[in-house]
């Protein structure tokens, strides 16, 4: 498979560099320091550059250092990592002992990062998920199907089963699952109680199966080591989607995806939806996964709500932000409104517009 070891090295460092200013910064010191450090560091940079093309470079980069860390949790390196230790606290780590770690695994590393994907499944991210889906679906005044592209193993779509609190203040749900975010600037919106059915399913390229150890440990390995909420709420939310209620597709085309979204029935509220996924298309991908769109909207009504960090939505709504845009397609218009602002694990929400 293509990776980016053709790129030259500088351009592997900016994204390391990127990736701390821009990802890291305000979430998570363990990576912020770590990548700052990698982008000054040309073999760990050569290193990262055997990621598979169009996959996030630092993200695979840190999953596998950290899927190895969790394999052998008695190795010197385990002793920094807030997963491990379950304490923020821990002494700072030295670059050299993660540099040395990463040397003596190189080639596990690199086996690692060349053939596996990116599926982090970011449950915060049903912070704003919820008050929209639950509002559409109120609106359409019937039974619901709502469709998660890029679902990874699909926890986002067990969004009514969680509890809610914003600013201190618990707004819906009794669950052991707790989304907890600040909204900013703007009225806390209201989740509300829906009474229609809800049809839940999960499309994805590659189905992740829980119940195998490795897949779970990969799936752990993606959460940032000192959120040390999300390995609780992760482990939690996939009890809790034992009981079912998701139907998982394997799909990664958009051919496929149409040939999903064309079987659903006409009598349904129809709301697609995709967080951090369409960044992963390539850009002639994505903009057959737009005419797509719209060439379904022509023959029905539906909603897209796509949620992503990338310069052509943060360009279109002067952002600099992970920017959430619905579309609406009725009676055969279309309309898009950018209707909050984010950051990548939803922890704040900036209403911009009614919808
Ligand atoms: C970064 S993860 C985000 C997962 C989830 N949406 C969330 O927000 O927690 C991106 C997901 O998109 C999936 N993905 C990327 N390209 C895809 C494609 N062409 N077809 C199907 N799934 C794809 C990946 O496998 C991965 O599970």
């Amino acid at each position: 498979m293509k990776n980016y070891s053709e790129l030259e090295i500088e351009k592997i460092q900016d994204r390391f560099a990127i990736f701390a200013e821009q990802e890291c910064k305000s979430s998570s010191a363990f990576y912020y320091d770590l990548s700052l450090k990698i982008s000054k560091d040309e073999e760990l940079s050569r290193m990262a550059s055997y990621a598979c093309y169009g996959q996030p470079i630092p993200n695979i980069f840190f999953g596998a250092v950290h899927y190895l860390v969790l394999k052998d949790k008695n190795c010197q390196l385990a002793s920094y990592y807030p997963s491990i230790t379950k304490s923020l606290k821990n002494p700072a780590l030295p670059f050299d002992v993660f540099k040395d770690f990463c040397i003596h695994n190189e080639s596990q590393i690199v086996e690692l990062i060349s053939s596996k994907i990116v599926q982090t499944n970011v449950i915060n991210r049903c912070s704003y998920l919820t008050p929209i889906l639950s509002e559409l679906i109120n609106k359409g005044q019937k039974n619901a199907c709502v469709i998660d592209i890029g679902a990874s193993v699909g926890l986002n779509l067990n969004f009514d089963l969680y509890e809610y609190w914003t600013d201190g203040q618990k707004i819906f749900g009794d669950s052991s699952v707790k989304i907890e975010f600040e909204t900013k600037d703007s009225a806390i919106k209201p989740i509300l109680p829906t009474n229609y059915f809800v049809r839940k399913i999960g499309i994805d390229q590659h189905l992740i199966n829980p119940q195998n150890e490795d897949e779970k440990l990969w799936l752990n390995a993606l959460i940032w080591p000192d959120h040390l909420e999300r390995f609780n709420s992760m482990e939690k939310a996939l009890e809790l989607r034992q009981n079912g209620g998701i139907e998982m597709l394997q799909a990664s085309t958009v051919p496929q995806f149409e040939e999903i979204i064309n079987e659903q029935l006409n009598n349904e509220t129809l709301i697609i939806y995709s967080t951090h996924t369409l960044y992963q298309f390539s850009q002639e991908n994505r903009q057959d996964f737009f005419n797509m769109l719209d060439s379904i909207g022509r023959k029905r009504d539906f909603y897209f709500l796509s949620v992503e960090s990338t310069k052509y939505l943060q360009e279109k709504y002067d952002s600099s932000q992970t920017v959430i845009e619905l579309t609406s397609y009725t009676n055969r218009q279309k309309n898009e409104q950018f209707i909050a602002e984010t950051n990548g694990h939803g922890n704040w929400i900036l209403w911009k517009n009614e919808f």
